[in-house]
């Protein structure tokens, strides 16, 4: 298990030189080069309120602030080399982190934190629109923060005054670049994803195809399309709008933007087009360069050979010295110092380090199996929900209590416990609902109903996909090398492999800049994708990464022999639209009237008030 003693190590040499007071110590690797083009981009996705960077794993520990000096390097070196640097973002900025789910209202701070980015092309992700209140924030605070480059292809907003239907941003956006003159016209999609808020209205990607605006933009004749979305590389969405540009532009480049899987991934659609996503939660910056591209009065033919290359930079202060050859006195700027300050104020403000109590191990979503001790998963069924998700009316009556696995969003690391984690882990406002007294041999099949995806809910246009975790949900085949069966039956998947290690390593600068120490490697990120296995900046050992079911469920007050005769059938509430078909096939004909509360307390609530009661005296 050398991935957990390699993080663990990093985690205790934590010594103030990252960002954040208390982040763990930048770490050594060996390193990759970055190859730049004519347009070159960094790219972050599925941030998730992270931008305090990661204070317990040494390889993600820089902040935005951070990453906002390293764009201002990298700009002056794009200055100088004469070519360009776009900064890109594409949603689910929201949820998933103390910095915006802490605060009242939500996102007190960290609005204000990422706007001192200078981002130019940012799009929504699902999680901007759950809540009413989120989408009407990102209406009123985001899009005017960033005017000229929010776009919003297939979004619309619904203004609560007028109730009028209207862009949430623009559909698309003209833009030149600054060295290179390039002329790119630059798109802003979200999957076709419907479980939005009311205040919002989420335009499937083929009815955008048809739009009059849509055909305009793609007449254009740019010299480089541009498309961002929150849209995971091998979903369909992307494919449908690279070939609607492609039949009207036969040879000019695409380059895409894409996320929602939280994987590091490139994808190859033809010799000018390619796309990347960039991982998740702040890990990890994305990096793509263009080169070969033509000005559109010189003739843009089959023959015109376009190249993109790509890299996954760690979030990790070492690589981001290294990729600008400065050290940590002269990379950060004032601009990015004062935003650190901002996070750690604001981090502070909402007493996000108040340790709830000490975690006695490391609890992991996929690099343990399930179910096993080391499984988040198996914790949560066999200790926490037993113990907490009780309602106290009904508490001598037997209960299967259902959980989704996408419900759960992070890691627990051995050590303080704090009120930063339970964000981290369980960010969501989903509460826990209930059937009463339904026949035990009706309930007891419900869970291997939502773990086995397709059979049941095939013809209803519910995907059980939803309800497990990002990472597996729209999987590059690479990570998951066949699908993903009888999900109550995981099996070992090897994320990586060990060939990576024998990479060789580029090193043009002709120093041994990293290189030249031989560092032990660190487990972590070793992607491959349609351009191969070197993506990843630092060179990793790999982590091994185990598939998890749909839903996990726990027993609780069941009698000492036999089965309970009915139970009260207890569920997380955003599985409710499966319970009640895979009820029907179970043979329990219930629906949405039988449904009541059954605790009025947030999962958050839940986990947070067992950590205080079981974990609590602790020493750390
Ligand atoms: C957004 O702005 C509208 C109009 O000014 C206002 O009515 C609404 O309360 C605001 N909502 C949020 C969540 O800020
Ligand atoms: C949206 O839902 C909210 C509460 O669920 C309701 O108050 C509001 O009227 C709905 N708005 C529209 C436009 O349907
Ligand atoms: C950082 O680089 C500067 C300029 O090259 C140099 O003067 C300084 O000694 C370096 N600092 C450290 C800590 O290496
Ligand atoms: C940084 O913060 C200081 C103090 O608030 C302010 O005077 C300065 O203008 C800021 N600099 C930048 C580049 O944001
Ligand atoms: C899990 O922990 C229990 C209690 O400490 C122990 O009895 C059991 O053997 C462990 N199981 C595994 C698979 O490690
Ligand atoms: C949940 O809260 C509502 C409103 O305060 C209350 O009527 C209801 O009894 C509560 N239900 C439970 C199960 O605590």
């Amino acid at each position: 298990m050398f991935w957990e003693t390699t993080l663990v190590a990093a985690a205790l040499a934590a010594v103030a030189e990252g960002a954040q007071p208390g982040a763990p110590a930048p770490v050594a690797a060996p390193m990759r080069d970055l190859e730049w083009g004519q347009v070159n981009f960094l790219h972050t996705t599925d941030i998730h309120g992270w931008l305090g960077g990661h204070l317990q794993e040494a390889l993600y520990s820089a902040d935005w602030g951070d990453y906002i000096s390293f764009t201002e390097h990298m700009r002056q070196k794009a200055n100088e080399q004469g070519v360009d640097l776009l900064v890109i973002d594409t949603g689910d900025r929201i949820e998933g982190n103390g910095l915006y789910d802490g605060s009242d209202p939500k996102g007190k701070y960290s609005y204000d934190i990422f706007r001192e980015q200078s981002v130019d092309a940012v799009c929504t992700g699902n999680h901007e629109l759950y809540q009413i209140d989120s989408v009407a924030r990102e209406h009123n605070i985001t899009v005017p923060n960033f005017k000229k480059s929010y776009i919003a292809s297939n979004l619309d907003y619904i203004e609560p005054q007028t109730g009028d239907q209207i862009p949430q941003a623009q559909r698309y956006i003209k833009l030149k670049t600054k060295n290179q003159g390039l002329n790119v016209v630059a798109l802003g999609f979200l999957f076709n994803f419907d479980r939005n808020a009311n205040n919002s209205v989420v335009q499937p990607v083929e009815e955008t195809l048809k739009e009059e605006w849509f055909k305009n933009a793609i007449r254009e004749k740019p010299d480089l399309f541009l498309v961002i979305g929150h849209v995971g590389l091998r979903m369909k969405e992307f494919d449908l709008i690279f070939s609607a540009i492609r039949d009207q532009n036969w040879y000019t480049p695409i380059a895409f933007f894409g996320g929602h899987a939280h994987v590091r991934d490139a994808k190859k659609y033809d010799d000018k087009a390619f796309a990347i996503a960039s991982g998740r939660y702040l890990e990890t910056i994305g990096w793509m360069s263009v080169d070969g591209i033509k000005k559109s009065k010189d003739e843009v033919s089959a023959e015109a050979s376009v190249s993109f290359k790509r890299r996954y930079i760690d979030n990790n202060l070492f690589g981001l010295h290294y990729h600008t050859g400065l050290n940590e006195t002269t990379f950060p700027t004032e601009h990015g110092r004062n935003v650190s300050k901002m996070i750690m104020e604001g981090r502070k403000a909402l007493d996000l380090d108040n340790a709830f109590g000490c975690a006695p191990q490391d609890l992991w979503m996929s690099r343990a199996e399930y179910p096993s001790n080391a499984s988040i998963f198996t914790w949560l069924e066999e200790q926490v929900m037993p113990d907490a998700v009780v309602n106290k009316e009904r508490a001598d009556k037997p209960r299967l209590a259902i959980l989704n696995t996408g419900a759960i969003r992070f890691d627990i690391f051995k050590g303080a416990f704090t009120k930063d984690s339970t964000y981290l882990i369980s960010p969501f406002e989903s509460k826990f609902n209930y059937i009463p007294d339904v026949p035990y041999a009706v309930a007891s099949k419900v869970l291997h109903m939502l773990n086995n995806r397709g059979q049941v809910f095939g013809g209803s246009g519910l995907d059980t996909r939803y309800m497990t975790i990002p990472e597996q949900m729209a999987p590059r085949p690479s990570l998951f090398e066949e699908p993903v069966t009888a999900a109550d039956e995981p099996q070992l998947r090897i994320f990586g492999g060990s060939g990576d290690q024998q990479i060789p390593l580029s090193s043009s600068s002709g120093d041994d800049k990293g290189t030249g120490k031989e560092p032990e490697l660190v487990g972590g990120y070793t992607t491959k994708d349609d351009l191969g296995t070197d993506g990843d900046d630092a060179v990793h050992s790999p982590i091994r990464f185990f598939a998890v079911p749909n839903c996990v469920q726990s027993e609780a007050a069941f009698p000492e022999d036999g089965d309970p005769d009915t139970v009260d059938l207890v569920f997380i509430d955003y599985v409710q639209p499966w319970i009640i078909p895979a009820l029907k096939f179970s043979g329990g004909d219930y629906s949405t009237n039988d449904v009541r509360v059954y605790l009025n307390s947030t999962l958050t609530d839940v986990i947070a008030g067992w950590v205080k009661e079981h974990w609590g005296d602790g020493d750390c």
